[in-house]
């Protein structure tokens, strides 16, 4: 079965592609010519990953699904939020999305952070939500140079590493994707 994963992030592809059973094909973006820039103008998890799955299957057909992701931060009243991304501005740096929020955090003593993922699945027309988190501190500099995006400065609960020094399986069976993802394929049953 083929299953399109409506990203151009391919250390997200990596990821997914660790998780998925042999008989899904996963086919990201690229692979199906899709070169667009989805836009992510809804102001949810859930709108975003919609768009982005409603976005491939209206203009490629393929089942499909899509993950939007957010890192709220307990003394920032939950931010960036889902506007992790575009946290520092339009380019979306992640070198200066971390900056900024370790200098944020600099006068706080409560450094608990959640990462949120939601997943829009479409497939044989019909529309599922799947979700994960996971618990952790943003630690008061980086470490590691795997992974991606906020990766450097999130340890999560139970571990002594950020996700940046974590092995990815490791990551993968605790993270926010990690979970909604799993829960994906246990609803298709295929794993
Ligand atoms: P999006 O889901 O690609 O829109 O991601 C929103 C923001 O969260 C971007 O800045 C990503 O780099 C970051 N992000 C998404 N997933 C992860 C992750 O697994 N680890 C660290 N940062 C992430």
């Amino acid at each position: 079965m083929k299953l399109v994963f409506a990203t151009h992030n391919q250390n997200k592809v990596k990821e997914v592609q660790l998780l998925m059973p042999k008989n899904i094909t996963l086919l990201s973006l690229n692979d199906i010519d899709c070169f667009d820039e989805i836009a992510e103008t809804a102001n949810t998890l859930k709108g975003n990953a919609q768009l982005k799955a409603d976005f491939v299957t209206e203009k490629y057909g393929y089942n499909c699904f899509a993950d939007d992701t957010g890192l709220l931060v307990d003394s920032l009243n939950g931010e960036p939020g889902v506007f992790s991304a575009r946290y520092a501005g339009e380019e979306k740096s992640t070198e200066a999305n971390m900056a900024k929020l370790l200098k944020n955090l600099e006068t706080k003593d409560n450094r608990v952070a959640r990462f949120k993922t939601c997943i829009a699945l479409n497939i044989d027309a019909k529309k599922y939500k799947f979700e994960g988190e996971v618990e952790g501190i943003i630690t008061k500099e980086k470490y590691g140079i795997d992974g991606f995006g906020y990766d450097p400065i999130f340890r999560p609960n139970g571990f002594d590493k950020t996700f940046a020094e974590l092995p990815i399986e490791i990551k993968n069976k605790i993270s926010h994707r990690g979970r909604a993802i799993q829960k994906l394929i246990k609803h298709l049953n295929l794993s």
